[in-house]
């Protein structure tokens, strides 16, 4: 048996987590034989409400669930993480926006990005959920000097699986079937569910759906899928987004499928043109518990304004939280290069070896 993992969550009473604890306990997300303990954190009127989750994961008598311990602040609660999940916040009701919250859970995850750099294991992962969660994972990352931008993610597999499980509806397919589907973007009505690289059986998707179909019904539906959803059921998707989570970690912490690659929002380092230093969600393929973009692919115009949309959205988002970006950490998101055993610098993401090269970074010893 390994030594097990400690995975702080926030929010962990919260609608998400009660799928989420579940699934993470019966080693869905860190793998069959990996023990885990689990550092639950909740606001302090939830605490009794943490205790009843708590009492219910003891009853499952799960093998790899080591130890639980419940927490109602994030200093202690983040104290030597390997892995943090940062779900609690205020979700959007019908009617909002998610830049609606900005403001609202802006100050949350300033605190956040500080503990977590006070407390935290120094190869913690962080997988920011709660929304806007490109922009609040910024705030984390922008306040915790000492981490590297690389250790911090915001989840756009949801996205990514709606983009997947749509297409399937459509066309017939099994969603195992359906491979490199591209969220690039916010986590937000602008995102861009690219198809242009997915395929399908290994055939090009586009051949498989009208354009029209594809621009008209298609994109629309995956963005506003989240909205949809509140619409329909009066609250924020859970099962579907504690999936997400699973699969984003499996695939950071284990690696992605040989010749697939998944979503997710990072530090931009300027691939595809895109400005350095917001949280931008690439396609990237994951191996050794890194990732790397997947560079080299063609954009084309119909792509390119779509790409260009959303990220002004987020150049948007950080104009209004400023305030709370410290200034000394505004270069290290800028310059994410690092230097490989060889002696060669390279930009942390950017290894031009494309999707089923080799990477570089198997020269490197430098754990992210
Ligand atoms: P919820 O209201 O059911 O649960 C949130 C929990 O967080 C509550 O129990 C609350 O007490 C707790 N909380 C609030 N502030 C906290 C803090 N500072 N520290 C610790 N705990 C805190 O909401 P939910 O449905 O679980 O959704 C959580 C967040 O995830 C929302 O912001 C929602 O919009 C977002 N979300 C994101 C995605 C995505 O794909 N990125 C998908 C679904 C939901
Ligand atoms: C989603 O996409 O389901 C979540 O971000 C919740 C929301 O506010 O849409």
């Amino acid at each position: 048996m390994r030594r097990p993992v400690r995975i702080a969550i926030t929010g962990s009473a919260g609608s998400i987590a009660s799928n989420l604890l579940f699934k993470i306990a019966a080693g869905e997300m860190m793998g069959k034989d990996q023990p885990v303990i689990l550092q639950l954190i909740e606001v302090p009127q939830a605490m009794e409400a943490l205790r009843g989750i708590a009492m219910e994961l003891e009853d499952c008598a799960y093998p790899l669930l080591h130890t639980i311990t419940l927490h109602d602040n994030v200093e202690e609660g983040f104290s030597n993480a390997h892995y943090a999940l940062l779900i609690g916040a205020r979700p959007r009701g019908p009617g909002m926006e998610r830049r609606d919250l900005l403001e609202v859970n802006a100050e949350i995850f300033s605190r956040q990005g500080k503990a977590l750099n006070e407390h935290a294991n120094r190869d913690v992962k962080v997988l920011v959920v709660g929304n806007p969660a490109n922009t609040n994972a910024l705030i984390a990352s922008r306040n915790a000097p000492d981490l590297s931008p690389s250790q911090f993610t915001c989840l756009t597999r949801l996205d990514q699986n709606r983009a997947r499980g749509i297409l399937a509806t459509q066309t017939g397919a099994n969603p195992r079937d359906i491979a490199r589907v591209i969220i690039w973007g916010n986590h937000s009505p602008t995102q861009y569910p690219d198809l242009s690289h997915a395929t399908i059986h290994g055939h090009p998707a586009m051949d498989e759906i009208s354009q029209d179909w594809y621009a008209d019904e298609y994109i629309p539906q995956v963005q506003n899928r989240g909205g949809d959803i509140i619409k329909a059921r009066g609250v924020s998707s859970a099962p579907s987004a504690a999936q997400a989570i699973t699969d984003h970690m499996r695939d950071w912490c284990l690696g992605t499928e040989p010749g697939e690659f998944v979503s997710m929002g990072i530090v931009s380092d300027g691939s595809y043109g895109i400005e350095k230093g917001i949280i931008y969600s690439y396609p990237v393929r994951c191996n050794y518990g890194r990732y790397q973009i997947i560079q080299g692919l063609e954009i084309s115009d119909f792509s390119r304004e779509r790409m260009k949309k959303t990220e002004q959205e987020l150049l948007d988002e950080m104009a209004v939280i400023e305030h709370l970006l410290p200034k000394d950490t505004a270069d290290s998101h800028k310059n994410l290069s690092i230097r490989l055993r060889s002696g060669q610098t390279v930009t942390l993401y950017s290894d031009n070896a494309g999707p089923d090269g080799k990477s570089l970074y198997s020269e490197t010893d430098r754990v992210l």
